[in-house]
């Protein structure tokens, strides 16, 4: 449970099981007070097993929350249970943000958004690789197609990524030329554990060049891993999972309060954990 609201306090939390090492909390609360909502605002961690989830989401509108973030693994719960919710998370088929206004509960996705904005040019036209094929490859690989580029969708277990593109598009591959494609997403689980991406993937260590851009969408904490830093040693563009983390949270920071996030404010303190 969480701790009891101050009355006219507007909560805002993020969802997950583990959340506890969650950035969201310090990076939205630094938001809120660089806008200068920190005395009417605030935003927590709750931690909610997924036999749990909707009862906990149902009368949180009662206990004074006006939003929620939602992460792994209730996002398709997320998506379920809303009363209402954007195209967007339809399609993706995950919702990681809800909004409680006027009794309901609406859910959208900004994930795919924010994996857009934190890359360093526009997509549109480029050759792209997704590795995975799970949630996260599904936002990735939906907001790809939507800003124009050719997509290749690599799997360990091969049917997921043809059930993938059935579902929204872009090409399964087997054996993909990493050296072929102007942009790389890792967006399996590989480096969460500390496990090499290149015993895992099909990429290698001395195969990224200039003019790439590789994206590793998992984030430890513990600075780039080894995907990232051998990219960046081939001089590729880098891009790694806070970045990503800090644009979802912003665009999600907007639909709450209607105000522009303040971007910088928000990466420092998702970066200085
Ligand atoms: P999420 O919703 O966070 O994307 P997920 O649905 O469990 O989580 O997907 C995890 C992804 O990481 C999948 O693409 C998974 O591949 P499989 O579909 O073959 O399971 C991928 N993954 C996990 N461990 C992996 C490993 N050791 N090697 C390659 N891919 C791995």
């Amino acid at each position: 449970m969480s701790a009891p609201a101050r009355s006219g306090l507007r909560r805002l939390a993020v969802l997950g099981h583990p959340v506890a090492h969650s950035r969201s909390p310090a990076m939205h609360n630094a938001a809120l007070a660089a806008v200068g909502l920190d005395d009417s605002w605030a935003y927590e961690a709750i931690e909610v097993a997924p036999d749990g989830f909707g009862q906990r989401v149902r009368t949180m509108a009662a206990e004074g929350f006006v939003g929620a973030n939602v992460t792994v693994p209730h996002k398709p719960a997320a998506l379920a249970l809303a009363d209402g919710s954007s195209l967007r998370a339809r399609e993706i088929g995950a919702a990681n943000t809800l909004v409680f206004g006027g009794g309901v509960i609406t859910a959208e996705n900004t994930d795919a958004a924010g994996f857009v904005s934190s890359l360093p040019s526009s997509p549109a036209g480029a050759r792209a690789l997704v590795l995975g094929a799970g949630g996260a490859a599904r936002a990735v690989v939906w907001a790809l197609l939507r800003e124009g580029a050719e997509v290749e969708v690599w799997n360990r277990t091969g049917s997921r990524a043809t059930e993938l593109c059935d579902a929204l598009g872009g090409s399964p591959s087997l054996a993909p030329d990493p050296a072929s494609f102007e942009l790389i997403v890792n967006s399996t689980s590989i480096g969460l554990g500390g496990e090499d991406p290149f015993a895992h993937l099909p990429l290698q260590e001395d195969a990224m060049a200039p003019g790439q851009t590789v994206v590793d969408i998992v984030y430890t904490g513990q600075g780039p891993g080894p995907l990232l830093e051998a990219a960046a040693r081939a001089g590729a563009n880098t891009v790694d999972g806070i970045e990503i983390l800090v644009r979802q949270g912003a665009a999600s920071f907007e639909l709450w309060t209607g105000l522009e996030p303040p971007l910088d404010v928000m990466r420092a303190a998702a970066r200085s954990g």
